[in-house]
């Protein structure tokens, strides 16, 4: 069974009704239009069973013709490059003569976040594809450096054909049972891909690293396909800007970070569009600005992703959404998993911070809430870069008006009687510790000023290593692969962040221990409770040596990259290899 998941540009409606519509790219499936949906319709998964899917770039008109990026596009990035014409290697189109954003065909490649995935799977960056347009453009590079390797792939082992715009890719699902999700990831332009829609859940089930069904709450006896009621949410979280038609808004230049406005150097270090960071002034969650749920006194299951490109969520459920921060929690959040499936024990918190592409699995216990309550699910992480801290000490939180609410919760009547297990009870399914590393890999964080324009910071980040006098060695992601684990290898690799931000770090093809964080000159400290378990993605700290622990045991080329998009866009991003 091979599945058939296009990306597609629609309308949705994400603001309030009787505001307008926004057009937008999300995946479906292809003969099924009314299944197109930003995010992406969520993709249920058994342990043990592959799923096969060929993705497929359907960014095209009626009559085939390609579409152009909904928002900027920096072409002078190190970045899939079509006009390029070389299968994404260097050169890049001239700038100086054709100012402005790309407007060319869109690159995409959909890769499986937190999949242990082979590497023609991945979804590598420069494994993207174009779509099968009727009017792509002399001398364009249709397909990425790397797609040909599971093009061939594919044909060989599992006799299934190719057909230009499409890629297919086979999830294993051999791994422990979690939240996972797809998005988009083509080389320097997986910032506006995933900001103009594409993302979606993956959500793994069964095996020994599941509970029993019934345990947690999830769908109601009887929901089928679109009923309801859910028990169980899966809730992406992601910053957006609107234009009063309805349109996406996104920085379609730096002057909207640092004032720099040019002028534009030729071969200089300066992107002239590209954004490190960018802040929407509205939140959606599930494709809705601000939306209600109606829920039952009882208690819900939420797989929580922080879908953002550059905003790190402190999540609290309130009575008040205007209460001064930092607010009183009303309820707690029971954290029972996070990227790498259940953790050791439930963990009790009045607050879930959250950097992109972290999840957490939480219960939300509204039993015995009144009928006729409404709760907030609130945000007091800042509106600008996080590093560290608390809300109302060490940085104002979240505007409690726009960017400091999430959603409502309308509590309702109680359906039918909660069989869930009380998460105080809960017994969550063991997983097996690591085996001692053999090896320790000292890696670098770094923001690059600009070389050319002294004061213009960055003009780029980086990841890399440490010299023997511990100075940072940055390395762009062209440079030759330094990090070269051997495959069944268990590695410790300590992320030493030598800028003035928290970087979520993530690797590919593997799940990782926190071992715990230094400061420099300072005393180290634990994993944080929600940090238990496996991870695939962590907070990296300020001036802080972060360490994980990770089994290196899928063979292949992969990446390790921060997940804030502007910044894994512009060099924060490695290849590495398990050999
Ligand atoms: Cu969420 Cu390299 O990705
Ligand atoms: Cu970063």
């Amino acid at each position: 069974m091979v599945y058939t998941i296009g990306a597609r540009q629609f309308q949705q409606q994400i603001l309030p009704e009787g505001l307008p519509a926004t057009t937008v790219w999300g995946y479906g499936s292809a003969g099924r239009p009314e299944t197109f949906h930003y995010p992406g319709y969520t993709i249920e998964a058994r342990y043990g069973e592959p799923v096969t899917v060929r993705w497929a770039n359907q960014l095209v008109d009626g009559a085939r013709r390609y579409l152009p990026h909904l928002v900027a596009v920096d072409p002078t990035l190190h970045w899939a490059n079509p006009p390029g014409g070389v299968r994404g290697r260097d050169s890049r189109p001239d700038f100086t003569s054709t100012p402005g954003p790309y407007t060319g065909p869109v690159p995409l490649v959909t890769h499986l976040h937190g999949g242990r995935t082979s590497q023609e799977s991945d979804g590598y960056p420069e494994a993207w594809y174009l779509p099968n347009a009727t009017d792509i453009p002399q001398g364009y590079a249709t397909t990425g450096s790397f797609y040909d390797r599971y093009k061939d792939e594919f044909e060989a082992r599992w006799q299934i054909p190719w057909t230009p715009g499409t890629a297919v890719f086979r999830y294993d699902n051999r791994q422990r049972a979690t939240t996972l999700w797809y998005h988009d990831h083509a080389l320097g332009l997986t910032g506006p891909n995933v900001y103009a829609g594409l993302a979606g859940f993956y959500l793994l089930r069964g095996g020994p690293a599941d509970l029993p069904p019934g345990t947690l709450p999830g769908p109601a006896p009887g929901a089928g396909d679109g009923g309801g009621p859910y028990f169980e949410i899966p809730l992406v979280i992601q910053d957006r800007t609107f234009r009063t038609d309805g349109g996406l808004a996104y920085p379609a230049g730096r002057a909207e970070f640092d004032g720099f406005t040019g002028p534009y150097i030729p071969d200089s270090d300066i992107p002239p569009i590209w954004t490190p960071e960018s802040f929407g002034t509205a939140m959606v969650s599930n494709g809705r600005t601000w939306p209600a749920l109606a829920a039952q006194p009882r208690r819900y299951r939420l797989r929580i992703l922080n879908g953002c490109g550059t905003r790190t969520l402190i999540l609290k459920i309130t009575s008040d959404p205007l209460a001064p921060r930092p607010a009183a929690p009303a309820l707690p959040f029971w954290q029972i998993g996070n990227e790498g499936g259940f953790l050791p024990a439930p963990h009790e918190t009045g607050r879930l911070l959250l950097a992109p592409a972290e999840r957490a699995d939480v219960i939300a216990d509204f039993t015995g809430v009144p009928a006729g309550t409404a709760l907030y699910l609130i945000n007091e992480g800042p509106d600008a870069p996080f590093q560290g801290g608390t809300p109302g000490t060490d940085f104002p939180a979240a505007d409690p008006a726009t960017t400091g609410q999430v959603m409502k919760f309308e509590i309702a009547e109680l359906s039918a009687p909660d069989t869930s297990t009380p998460p105080d009870r809960l017994e969550l399914p063991p997983a097996e510790g690591l085996v001692p590393a053999i090896r320790s890999r000292r890696l670098s964080l770094n923001e690059e000023p600009s070389a050319v324009l002294p004061g213009v910071s960055p003009a780029r980040l980086a990841l890399g290593g440490i010299d023997a006098q511990g100075r940072p060695v940055p390395r762009m992601w062209g440079d030759p692969v330094t990090e070269t684990p051997r495959y069944g290898d268990t590695e410790v690799w300590e992320f030493h962040n030598f800028t003035v931000d928290a970087h979520p770090i993530h690797l590919h093809a593997v799940h990782f221990e926190v071992v715990g964080r230094q400061p420099f000159g300072g005393t180290p400290t634990g994993p944080e409770p929600g940090e238990a378990g496996f991870k695939d993605t962590v907070i990296a700290y300020p001036d802080m040596t972060t360490t994980v622990k990770a089994t290196f045991d899928v063979k292949g080329r992969f990446v390790w990259h921060c997940h804030m998009l502007g910044h894994e866009d512009n060099e924060m991003m490695r290849p590495y290899t398990i050999r």
